[in-house]
């Protein structure tokens, strides 16, 4: 089993990286395997609807997008870190998961996900909504810890002194850990996943309300 850690701080060595090995610690414990992937400090595209992925593979813009999406297909769980920027979640991080679920959506169904915030001081919990908002949206099972899952400082050197974030981190790594223990245990058990149906779509106003 894999999970799959992006770091959205344009610093690959900051706090959000801090934070994240410590998921990742508490996941590798319990025999789960990881690989981090920092965004690094280039320019990342945004969504420019223009349409090309409802009738091709992949993103128009073939780069990261494409190549997490590829690795996405073949792991069982995710976790997005993010510092908070003005009160939201970096806008690298927001161009990259954009394309990454508009153009790949079906890849992360019934799999884990979970996000992880860092601030110096305010913004966490708004941050932290819009990128759960992804899951939410893609029949993603979100996994919960003990506290919003953040870590408060504006370095690395300081986040360490924020015993209850860490803390916070490692729960989040033994929830997620379990699950995907869980959902494999039900798939050899022969438990199917849920059977969805996506018949509908109503933009409020129906043809059947106009009838
Ligand atoms: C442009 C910018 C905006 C920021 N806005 C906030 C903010 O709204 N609230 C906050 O608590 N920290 C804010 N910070 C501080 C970072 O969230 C904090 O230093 C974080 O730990 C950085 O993570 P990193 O080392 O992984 O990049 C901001 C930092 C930058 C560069």
């Amino acid at each position: 089993m894999k999970v799959l850690l992006v770091n959205g701080s344009p610093n690959v060595n900051g706090t959000t990286k801090f934070a994240l090995n410590e998921v990742a610690k508490s996941l590798n414990e319990e025999g789960i395997e990881t690989e981090i992937i920092d965004l690094g400090n280039k320019a990342i595209n945004d969504c420019i609807a223009c349409g090309y992925c409802a009738s091709h593979e992949g993103c128009v813009f073939n780069d990261i997008v494409n190549e997490f999406v590829k690795k996405a297909s073949e792991v069982d769980g995710f976790v997005f870190g993010s510092p908070v920027y003005y009160g939201h979640p970096t806008g690298r991080i927001l161009s990259f998961l954009d394309r990454v679920f508009y153009s790949g959506k079906s890849v992360f169904k019934h799999k884990v996900g979970a996000s992880v915030i860092t601030l110096r001081r305010s913004g966490a919990t708004a941050s932290f909504d819009v990128i759960n908002k992804y899951f939410t949206i893609s029949n993603m099972f979100v996994i919960p810890s003990n506290y919003w899952n953040n870590v408060h400082g504006p370095s690395k050197e300081e986040a360490k002194y924020d015993l209850e974030g860490i803390e916070t981190m490692h729960n989040l790594g033994k929830n997620m850990a379990y699950l995907l223990k869980a959902i494999s245990l039900a798939k050899e058990n022969n438990l199917p996943l849920p059977k969805l149906t996506f018949n509908e779509r109503t933009n409020f106003i129906s043809e059947k309300d106009k009838m």
